[in-house]
């Protein structure tokens, strides 16, 4: 008998409301993008390590009966799972999620924005750190510029909402921001901008690197010659702040977890594709709920360890600018 009360929302112990899961479907990514892969690459798990379809809908279904509304697909790179679309179509068909995003670097989206989108897609989050043929391939190792413009178009065709995330590092992308931003203003969708996190102990991250909100909004209210208007977060739709340009319709968002701290508006948890769930990106503290199902643990046993894991989210990050505070886990393993 089920002895703790029915929970219709998570609440972590600072009263921040879960309603936001992220979920890795796999660990393996097509790019090696050298700010995310630590020296030593990471090490990929045997599939059968990873959760099922039948697995992460389960975990999902559970959690939107406690309040989760909005779902992520993340990697690795979620497209080289195997049939995806389908995956999206049973997310999309539990009761009260009313949103699926993903993050994706779009190598392989012209060929499956159409399908994804069909099967209840509403948005993709799209890598694009630099739009210099040359450098992105140098930074993403085995990247292909062309094809990841394609599949942006492909899914801006397909009506995916569509945003542009570029890691900002001094000396990499530093004089592309307006590019980047202009990439996207003119197709109509939102350039975002991400500072640099230190994961993986510290491994792929550089202070020397380091380039702050304040500077990047400095670099294009200087090269544009117009003021940035703060609008603030969107609700619920995570941490970036928004940010108009003069007078226009023009936005551009900063993730900025470095020097502008976000964790007191944290409304989510992240599950690994090999069942783990994370609720701060930073720590490296996680409940198997992989060990919970593949030993016959019911539905209750697994609200129950789900609830006690948020009953010790962290209030907060300690990342430090001087690469130290992190986690050692790595991001390919856990998608942003
Ligand atoms: N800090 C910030 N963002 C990162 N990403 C990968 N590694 C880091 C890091 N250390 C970005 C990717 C992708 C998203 C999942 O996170 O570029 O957009």
């Amino acid at each position: 008998m089920r002895n703790l009360p029915i929970i219709t929302q998570l609440v972590d112990a600072q009263a921040r409301k879960i309603s936001y899961l992220r979920i890795s479907v796999t660990d393996r990514c097509n790019y090696e993008c050298t700010y995310c892969v630590p020296e030593d690459g990471a090490q990929m798990v045997r599939r059968q390590l990873l959760l099922s379809f039948e697995e992460i809908v389960r975990i999902a279904r559970l959690c939107a009966g406690m309040g989760v509304r909005r779902l992520r697909l993340t990697g690795g790179e979620p497209t080289v799972r195997k049939d995806l679309s389908v995956l999206v179509a049973q997310l999309a068909a539990i009761e009260g999620i009313n949103e699926i995003a993903m993050t994706s670097n779009a190598h392989l989206l012209e060929g499956m924005a159409e399908p994804l989108a069909a099967a209840g897609l509403s948005s993709v989050n799209v890598s694009l750190d630099t739009l210099d043929p040359g450098p992105f391939a140098q930074l993403t190792v085995r990247g292909d510029i062309a094809k990841v413009i394609r599949g942006i178009d492909a899914a801006i065709a397909a009506g995916l909402r569509v945003s542009t995330n570029a890691v900002a590092l001094r000396g990499v992308n530093d004089k592309q921001l307006l590019a980047l931003c202009e990439f996207a203003w003119q197709r109509g969708i939102l350039p975002r901008f991400i500072e640099h996190m230190p994961m993986s102990g510290g491994d792929a991250y550089q202070s020397s690197q380091h380039l702050s909100a304040a500077a990047i909004r400095q670099s294009l209210a200087e090269e544009l010659g117009e003021e940035l208007h703060a609008i603030g977060q969107s609700a619920g739709r995570g941490p970036a702040q928004y940010w108009r340009i003069g007078e226009s319709e023009r936005r551009v968002g900063i993730i900025s977890a470095m020097s502008e701290h976000f964790c007191a508006t944290c409304n989510r948890v992240r599950l690994s594709a090999t069942g783990q769930l994370h609720t701060c990106l930073a720590h490296d503290d996680t409940a198997d709920l992989r060990a919970i199902m593949r030993e016959g643990g019911d539905d209750d046993a697994l609200s129950d360890a789900i609830c006690a894991a948020l009953a010790i989210k962290r209030d907060g990050h300690q990342f430090q600018l001087d690469g130290a505070g992190g986690p050692r886990k790595h991001m390919i393993s856990i998608g942003g």
